[in-house]
């Protein structure tokens, strides 16, 4: 089996092509100096050489201050280059796995995200990444669309590896305490998108299981590494970002346990992902 893999350059796309290639499939990732998903062309001539099975697409444009004032590019990435990977999927018959986020909900609801739930994204990044969900699902009816959430790989920019840096420097961080979601290991996004393979396409969260805070999912972390820094639960307003974020993106795993998956709480891949890192000596 062939799987193509987009965004190869960022921390999703690494991890899915290091598990696509242990678990025996034939891989070609490309990153976006290698394949730009908004280049139809390019989208056109790469998937028709490759004939991949399956096409994975976890290029994004994924700064979500940076989309407020880079819109054309925002929509151009996160909205087009999806349904231009639709299209060719569709063309050459692969499955395809768009993966979208959380942020897609107002972040109102104060329960658990459902995949019936209505979308009302708030932000440029969740409207454009909106707009690629519906685009791509309309276009092939062989799309599984994945949302996900608070996302942390071994290679990336995220929240768990920002709070490991400031473990090494501060004595005291400032951390957002009303606002709640789903941490998710990417690796473990790669373990359910593989039991996806079989299932039946359309939208399904998938998250690790369990809900927190930043602020308790930092003292999470800090509590791992054993580290000694004042964490200081701060609101949203007082923190001010520039972009606000969705209160509470919870998504539920209804969907996904009913097909047979299931996650691990967040706290034990968090410890998993840690100790894997070199911080802590067994798990
Ligand atoms: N990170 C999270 O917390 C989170 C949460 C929920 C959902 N998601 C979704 O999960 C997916 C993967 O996210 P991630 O955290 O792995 O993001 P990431 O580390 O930012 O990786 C995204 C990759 O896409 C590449 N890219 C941007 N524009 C492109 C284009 N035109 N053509 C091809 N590649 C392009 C980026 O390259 P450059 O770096 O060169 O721009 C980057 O390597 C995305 O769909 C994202 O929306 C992420």
């Amino acid at each position: 089996m062939k799987v193509l893999i987009t965004g190869a350059g960022g921390q999703l796309g690494k991890e899915l092509i290091q598990l696509f290639t242990m678990w025996g499939y034939k891989v070609c990732s490309y990153s976006r100096s290698q394949l730009d998903i908004t280049n139809y062309i390019e989208v056109k001539n790469i998937l028709k050489r490759d004939q991949p099975d399956i096409l994975i697409n976890t290029a994004a444009f994924t700064k979500v201050d940076l989309c407020e004032t880079e819109l054309k590019q925002a929509y151009l990435v996160n909205a087009i280059g999806a349904y231009y990977l639709a299209c060719q999927a569709k063309e050459i018959k692969a499955k395809f796995f768009h993966i979208s986020t959380d942020y897609v909900f107002d972040g109102e609801k104060y329960e658990p995200y459902i995949e019936e739930d209505f979308t009302r994204p708030k932000t440029i990044y969740g409207k454009s990444k909106e707009l690629g969900e519906v685009l791509a699902l309309a276009t092939y009816q062989n799309t599984t669309v994945i949302r996900t959430s608070w996302l942390y790989g071994h290679e990336g920019n995220n929240f768990v590896n920002t709070i490991k840096e400031l473990a090494n420097c501060a004595k005291e961080i400032r951390v957002v305490s009303d606002q709640y979601g789903c941490p998710t290991y990417t690796k473990d996004i790669g373990f359910a998108l593989k039991q996806l393979l079989t299932k039946p396409s359309g939208i399904y969260h998938i998250s690790n299981y369990g809900s927190c805070s930043w602020f308790e999912f930092a003292n999470e972390i800090l509590k791992i590494l054993n580290a000694k820094v004042r964490v200081i639960p701060v609101s949203s307003k007082e923190y001010g970002s520039k972009t606000p974020r969705p209160m509470y993106s919870v998504l539920s795993s209804r969907k996904i346990n009913s097909n047979g998956i299931f996650l691990r709480e967040w706290k034990k891949s968090l410890h998993e992902y840690l100790v894997k890192e070199g911080d802590k000596d067994e798990y």
